[in-house]
């Protein structure tokens, strides 16, 4: 199986990132580490360790990392996930096994991808990328060490093009989440995500999942049926799901409303991050057009907005993705993928 570390800010759909690369045969999970983001750290920890339990996988070594970013206050996003982070749920466990401080979760993954043979291990990274920063620019050996990156972040457009700074043209009204220009993820730590980018070595070697690939895996209500009762199930009026499938299912059911209220969004809601991880595993799922590759810069000047204006008019944590020529080394951003298998392979 390919090893993995996954760093997560537990959460909705972060929490199908960790059933993913628990549950799954071809991967071999070697350590999570949270972050701030969808909640406070204190929260997205105890998310982790309840969702661990859940799928009877407390033998995975969790580890606190960061608790806000380097140059802005930390922020989160109850209106999404409600004030735990996961809100919605009347079947999660309480966690058991305690969260590791045995050493910090920056040098428990740096240790955890070291020990494993050159160019073999994966970084997963579903939540804002400070602990992925602070390990890459702690420890540059890693960088050549790792197989390599997946990140859910970001948000381009319609566009895929070099367009210019602070210009819609053929990108439409709105393609951040967070802002019009800017996803969650990024928008939150934009400083570390740059950081990452802009490293020739890192960047060649990552794979991102925008919103504009996240947004073509919506959780329709027939798609949660198929994942409460299992793909290949022969339902009767008698049948009961799983404990685990039914906490599942809550947690799609709670996404989908917020997603419905706060973005008018009725189909069903986007799961981002299982995407990254499904990237590590099955890469030939995404189509990259024979090979496109991206220099990707963050928009980093700019206060966060404080208020609705600012908020709209602000462009921090905006992703500018500029295409390179064929055979020039650079992140790789689908643009398409094969929902229905991804589906199934969810299907645990
Ligand atoms: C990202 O932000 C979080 O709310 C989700 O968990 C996902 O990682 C989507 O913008
Ligand atoms: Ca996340």
């Amino acid at each position: 199986p390919v090893a993995l570390w996954l760093d997560c800010d537990t959460g909705h759909d972060d929490a199908f990132a960790i059933l993913l690369s628990a549950q799954c045969p071809a991967l071999r999970l070697l350590g999570i580490s949270t972050i701030y983001g969808n909640a406070p750290l204190v929260k997205t920890t105890q998310n982790t360790r309840s969702i661990l339990r859940a799928i009877g996988r407390e033998d995975v070594p969790v580890y606190a990392g960061a608790s806000k970013p380097f140059c802005r206050p930390a922020a989160s996003a109850p209106d999404i996930h409600g004030e735990s982070g996961l809100d919605g749920t009347t079947v999660l466990p309480e966690p058991g096994a305690p969260e590791r401080t045995d050493m910090s979760a920056m040098l428990a993954m740096y240790k955890a991808l070291i020990a494993e043979p050159p160019k073999t291990a994966w970084l997963v990274a579903t939540g804002c990328l400070t602990n992925a920063a602070l390990l890459f620019n702690t420890f540059p050996d890693v960088v050549d060490h790792i197989a390599g990156l997946t990140i859910m972040g970001g948000a381009v457009g319609g566009g895929f093009t070099n367009a210019p700074m602070g210009s819609l043209e053929g990108q439409g009204e709105r393609f951040g989440n967070w802002t019009p220009f800017a996803e969650f993820n990024i928008y939150i730590d934009p400083e570390s995500a740059q950081s990452i980018f802009s490293n020739p070595v890192l960047a060649a070697k990552t794979t991102v999942a925008p919103l504009d690939l996240t947004h073509q895996m919506l959780a329709t209500p027939e798609i949660c049926l198929e994942l409460l009762y299992g793909f290949d199930a022969k339902v009767d009026d008698g049948t009961e799901a799983s404990v685990l499938r039914v906490l599942f299912n809550q947690i799609l059911t709670f996404f989908a409303k917020t997603y419905a209220d706060v973005f008018g969004l009725t189909e069903g809601p986007p799961l981002h991050d299982p995407l990254a991880v499904a990237m590590v595993v099955f890469p030939d799922l995404f189509d990259d057009k024979g090979g496109e590759r991206f220099a990707i810069k963050v928009v980093i000047d700019g206060e966060h907005g404080v208020d609705e204006i600012a908020r709209t008019t602000s462009q921090c944590g905006r992703t500018i993705l500029t295409p390179l020529k064929a055979g020039q080394a650079g992140v790789r951003v689908p643009r398409g993928l094969d929902a229905g298998l991804i589906w199934r392979i969810l299907d645990l």
